[in-house]
């Protein structure tokens, strides 16, 4: 399903990016450069088993998807610039602002941010279908969703916290992106408002658990193997799961929520197998 998704996305995106001929082909250039490397796409292969999940087809969800996206990759290039994260190293080569400097990185960044409406926005000619997929979507990247989570991040390197503003911090900067993937998915699918909140929930604990291992395999994993440096949370202090209650209780933890997760798609009509094929790559991948 992943692989599946991952060339759809990947050949979809290519097509809707601008052309690095197009001017100005130095943002352009830079888009293309980090919203083209390799992705692992979850979010887009989540919009469309989602879709499944209500009884819609994957293909109705393909372009919110490809949308969905390039706010991921927007805030990934926003995430490592020196002011955040400082990396030189996503997806297994240099960043964004390591290649092009960092006024182009920022730039880049907000352009992909608004190609992504300017996409979801023509995704399909059912006006209600898209209002749905913008509010959902434009909560989740802002001060309440993803970006807010990014300030807290930053913040909680001086100030620190306990648990439960740590499972703030990443249900807002991981799952709410997440969430807003599976909701767009069941929104595109035809999928009614109870089915569609069900699929948000779900998308929300899987992007939790997705954040916890993201942090245990910053202290176990390799950076040849994520494509990013290891061991850069620790050097940051950031306020981070194996951090606060060590390796083996951030596993555990991990897979009770996806558990919980799981547990929501018992409410769909449809066929869920995709999602819980997506679900368990989410917890094998990572432990
Ligand atoms: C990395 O996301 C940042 C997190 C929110 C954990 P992904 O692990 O989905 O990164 P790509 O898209 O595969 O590079
Ligand atoms: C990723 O946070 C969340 C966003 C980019 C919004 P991290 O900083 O933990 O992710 P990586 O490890 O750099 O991919
Ligand atoms: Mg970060
Ligand atoms: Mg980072």
């Amino acid at each position: 399903m992943l692989e599946d998704a991952r060339r759809r996305v990947d050949a979809r995106l290519s097509e809707l990016l601008p052309s690095e001929d197009e001017s100005p082909t130095e943002l352009h250039a830079a888009m293309r450069y980090s919203a083209l490397a390799t992705g692992k796409r979850l979010r887009p292969a989540l919009a469309m088993a989602s879709s499944l999940a209500v009884g819609g087809s994957e293909n109705a969800a393909l372009d919110a998807g490809c949308a969905i996206e390039l706010v991921h990759c927007f805030s990934l290039i926003h995430d490592d610039l020196p002011a955040i994260d400082n990396d030189d190293l996503r997806r297994g080569r240099p960043t964004c602002h390591v290649k092009f400097g960092e006024a182009m990185a920022i730039l880049a960044g907000d352009a992909l941010f608004a190609l992504s409406f300017e996409i979801l926005a023509g995704c399909t000619d059912d006006s209600r279908k898209i209002a749905a997929s913008v509010g959902a979507l434009a909560h989740a990247s802002g001060s309440l969703g993803l970006v807010g989570g990014e300030v807290l991040d930053i913040q909680a390197e001086e100030r620190g916290g306990d648990q439960a503003h740590l499972q703030t911090i990443h249900s807002r900067k991981t799952g709410a992106l997440i969430g807003a993937s599976c909701r767009i998915g069941g929104i595109l699918g035809g999928g009614d408002a109870i089915q569609c909140q069900h699929l948000q929930v779900f998308g929300e604990k899987i992007g939790l658990a997705f954040q916890i291992a993201d942090d245990i395999l910053n202290e176990t994993s390799t950076a040849e193997q994520l494509g990013k440096a290891v061991g850069s949370d620790r050097a940051l202090n950031k306020l981070t799961y194996p951090a606060l209650i060590g390796l083996d209780q951030s596993i555990a933890l991990g897979r009770e929520v996806s558990e919980e997760a799981l547990s929501h798609l018992t409410h769909l009509p449809g066929d869920t197998s995709a999602l819980r094929t997506l679900a368990n790559y989410v917890i094998d991948r990572h432990w």
